[in-house]
């Protein structure tokens, strides 16, 4: 036996040894990216972990059923809950994969549905789907190649899985559809859709969300960059999101507009829960005089009253900033030169309306989230 294949040998002990989590095999091999993923979101998205998507199911009457639905997208990595084996329970999964790295990487396709989209898993073991334009297309197993007449040796692919680089979700984003498309409450009202308009955009959710970041993607190879899988908006990537979104002032006969241009292919926080806040402060001779925040939100209800989401039928209110839209908003202050225009961008994960009313205390929820801003010197 070469030095080599009892390396291997030796690798593959180890991660049959520990099959409990799915993720601490990837982790062997592809430390960088588990780390990241370990702060994103996708690894917090179950009641354990979000404190707003517990508040949220504390109230909703699918508890008192001890019917947990929202597994389905939430922590469909708990495979024991999601055959009905077992109730939603506190366990490793729930806390640290509730969507594992399988859960991505093997979605083969999208079906589409009213209700709310689905994820067509493949069903082949250790079998991954994964872009690289270089090798679109190919199907790749490992093995090793030897040049120079075999004095030297190099190994492609992955000894502990296939990669299948020919699936058109993982270049155009649409892998992301099957939970971020839109979601129907039981009575058939939209609660949530991101708008997606692809337009002519090169962007795609995943170079905007998981844009390369430097460092290896694999121990065995040195790949200089890494797809980021950090995904988490609030506490790690709003530097990253920021430039999609660009503030303009303009000086006005009776004041000043500011305008905002999305440059994202979605609609900017269409959760029902979010409230979006464009906010002004003028610095004159030293003081600073404060604007009304400016909001930006989708209220939805019952009989033209707010409702909560399970209960809704219908929008109230929508003034959300939807895909490439370029949203102007006037005020009638008269700047002055010499004044300072401080444009700030932003949102409160929890609208401190909801937050109330669902006991949200978390300051993680309830802080105002700068996405981006900007200072204007009048002349
Ligand atoms: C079709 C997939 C899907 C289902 C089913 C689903 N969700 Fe979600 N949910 C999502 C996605 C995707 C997000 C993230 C969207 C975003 O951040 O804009 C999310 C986000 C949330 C949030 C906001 C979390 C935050 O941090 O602000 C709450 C609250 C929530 N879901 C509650 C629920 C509850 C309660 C259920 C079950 C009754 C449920 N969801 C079922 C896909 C789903
Ligand atoms: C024994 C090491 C090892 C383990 C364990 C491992 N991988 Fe890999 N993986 C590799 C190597 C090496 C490559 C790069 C192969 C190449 O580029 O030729 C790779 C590539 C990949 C790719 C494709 C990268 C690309 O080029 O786009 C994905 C996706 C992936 N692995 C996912 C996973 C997941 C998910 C797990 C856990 C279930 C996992 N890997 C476990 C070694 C490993
Ligand atoms: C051009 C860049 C760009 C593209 C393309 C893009 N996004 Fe975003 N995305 C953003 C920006 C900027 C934000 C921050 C504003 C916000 O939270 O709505 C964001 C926020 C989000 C959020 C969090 C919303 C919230 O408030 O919780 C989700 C979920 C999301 N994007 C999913 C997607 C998906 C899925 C796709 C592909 C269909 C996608 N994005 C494509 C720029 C982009
Ligand atoms: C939310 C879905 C999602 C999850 C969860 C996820 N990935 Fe990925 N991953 C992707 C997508 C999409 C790409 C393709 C990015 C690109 O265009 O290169 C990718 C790319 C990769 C690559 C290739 C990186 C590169 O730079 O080309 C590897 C390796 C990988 N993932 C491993 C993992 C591992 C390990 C985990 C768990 C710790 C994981 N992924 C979790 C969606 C996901
Ligand atoms: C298996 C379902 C699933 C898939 C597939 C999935 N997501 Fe998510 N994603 C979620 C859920 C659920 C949340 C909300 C977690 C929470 O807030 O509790 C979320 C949250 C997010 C957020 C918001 C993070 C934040 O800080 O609030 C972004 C951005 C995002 N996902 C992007 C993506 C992108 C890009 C892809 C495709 C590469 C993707 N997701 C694939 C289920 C999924």
């Amino acid at each position: 036996m070469k030095t080599k294949e009892i390396l291997f040998l030796m690798l593959f002990l180890t991660l049959f040894s520990q099959a409990s989590l799915e993720n601490t095999t990837c982790k062997k091999c592809h430390p960088i990216i588990t780390e990241e993923y370990q702060s994103s979101m996708h690894s917090r998205a179950s009641i354990f972990k979000d404190p707003v998507h517990k508040a949220v199911w504390d109230k909703h009457p699918d508890k008192a059923k001890g019917h947990y639905k929202c597994a389905k997208c939430h922590t469909p990595s708990d495979h024991a809950l999601m055959a009905g084996k077992t109730k939603l329970t506190d366990n490793a999964v729930q806390e640290n994969e509730p969507i594992s790295c399988q859960q991505c990487h093997r979605i083969q396709s999208i079906e589409k549905h009213a209700k709310a989209n689905k994820n067509v898993m493949s069903k082949k073991e250790k079998y991954f789907f994964s872009a690289d334009p270089k090798r679109k297309g190919k199907e790749i197993e490992f093995k090793e190649e030897s040049s120079l007449f075999g004095l030297m040796t190099k190994t492609v692919g992955s000894p502990y899985h296939k990669i299948d680089y020919g699936n058109e979700n993982f270049y155009n984003g649409n892998v992301c559809m099957g939970c971020h498309s839109h979601k129907q409450n039981g009575k058939g009202f939209t609660v949530c859709d991101l708008e997606v308009k692809q337009n002519d955009s090169k962007e795609t959710c995943i170079t905007c969300h998981m844009p390369k970041v430097k460092g290896t993607f694999v121990n065995l190879k040195d790949s200089k960059t890494h797809a980021f899988h950090g995904v988490n908006i609030h506490k790690i990537t709003p530097e990253l999101l920021s430039k999609y979104i660009k503030l303009s002032l303009n000086k006005e006969a009776n004041g000043f507009s500011v305008t905002v241009k999305n440059e994202a292919t979605h609609t900017l926080f269409p959760q029902p829960l979010r409230l979006n806040q464009l906010r002004i402060n003028i610095e004159r001779d030293g003081k600073t005089i404060e604007l009304k925040p400016v909001n930006f939100m989708r209220v939805i209800g019952t009989n033209g009253k707010p409702s909560m989401p399970w209960l809704a039928t219908e929008v109230l209110k929508d003034t959300t900033i939807k895909a490439h839209e370029t949203r102007k908003v006037t005020f009638d202050t008269a700047l002055q030169k010499g004044d300072s225009v401080v444009v700030k961008f932003g949102y409160y994960i929890a609208n401190p309306k909801a937050a109330k009313k669902l006991g949200i205390q978390d300051p993680y929820a309830t802080e105002f989230i700068i996405l981006t801003k900007k200072r204007f010197e009048i002349e």
